[in-house]
């Protein structure tokens, strides 16, 4: 146990959520743990959106994903079957989520299963990514983790249910909260009725950890399961956001928005929005 309550592994885990689908939750998590593995850390990626996976293919592993976190937890599949790794990606270690999730699943099966795969892999850090929405998935891998990723939109519906991840977030007992706004446009003239950056942390009282620009690229790596940096002749803009979120979470002070192209006015990007006016 460590002095503020948790476990060690508690600590090492870091939800990635937020009560809105299709913010870049997964695309978050998934280039995340790519950039943490670049800087050498061992990384397990857990899907925990029960209702809807979509790692597995975002990870090119469609068709190679035979057990889930679930499988684990009722000691159906060990964590060494379950786990799946691809090269290139040395230290990478992802479980699916189940395809059809079947409610069977507590805090206890979850916490033992982290705790299976993590003695397997031995990670600096877990990740796992959430569902939108404030649904089991959410509840269970806030029982299991003292650490969150908050992902939002500049938009004010998105950066709204920013908000309400946060509130509910301390509510199970998470402990740290970072933020993460995806999809910011590159050029302020296209921002319209999106917040700045510092609405965002004023709105949600969280600490930002990273900003990722409004990049086409990510969707097309991410529908021929590749990451950031894997395809050159697909260049995304938003790599180098992915890697300085990594930075950050290793303790590096980089600024947000460190060696990120593309980016038209990056002041007036920060300043811009709503909250300006
Ligand atoms: N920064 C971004 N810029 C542009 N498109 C993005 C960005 N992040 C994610 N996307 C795209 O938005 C869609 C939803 O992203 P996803 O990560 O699946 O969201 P969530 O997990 O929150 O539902 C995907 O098609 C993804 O490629
Ligand atoms: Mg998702």
């Amino acid at each position: 146990m460590s002095a503020m309550g948790g476990t060690m592994e508690q600590y090492q885990r870091i939800l990635v959520t937020s009560c809105k689908g299709g913010v870049g939750k997964s695309t978050v998590s998934a280039n995340l743990a790519n950039a943490l593995i670049k800087r050498g850390k061992r990384v397990l990626l857990v899907d925990m959106d029960l209702g809807n996976r979509s790692l597995d293919i975002m990870l090119g592993f469609e068709d190679s994903a035979l057990f889930d976190v679930c499988d684990v937890a009722a000691g159906r599949a060990s964590a060494e079957r379950a786990l799946l790794c691809s090269e290139g990606r040395e230290g990478m270690f992802f479980c699916p989520a189940p395809y059809l999730f079947d409610g069977d699943l507590t805090a206890e099966g979850l916490n033992s299963a982290l705790l299976a795969m993590e003695a397997y892999c031995a990670p600096d850090y877990t990740i796992l990514d959430t569902s939108g929405g404030a649904d089991c998935s959410v509840q269970l891998s806030a029982e299991c983790a003292k650490r969150a990723i908050i992902v939002t939109t500049p938009a004010p519906t998105a950066v709204r249910a920013a908000e309400k991840s946060g509130d509910l977030l301390v509510g199970h007992g998470v402990e740290d909260l970072m933020l993460v706004v995806s999809g910011m446009e590159t050029d302020p003239r296209n921002a319209g009725e999106h917040y700045g950056v510092n609405e965002m942390i004023d709105r949600t009282s969280v600490r930002i950890v990273g900003i990722v620009p409004r990049d086409a690229k990510l969707a097309l790596l991410g529908e021929r399961g590749l990451l950031c940096g894997e395809n050159k002749r697909i260049k995304a803009i938003s790599e180098r956001a992915f890697d300085n979120i990594a930075a950050r979470l290793d303790g590096e002070q980089v600024p947000l928005l460190y060696k990120v192209r593309g980016i038209r006015n990056r002041k007036k990007l920060l300043m811009s929005g709503r909250g300006s006016r």
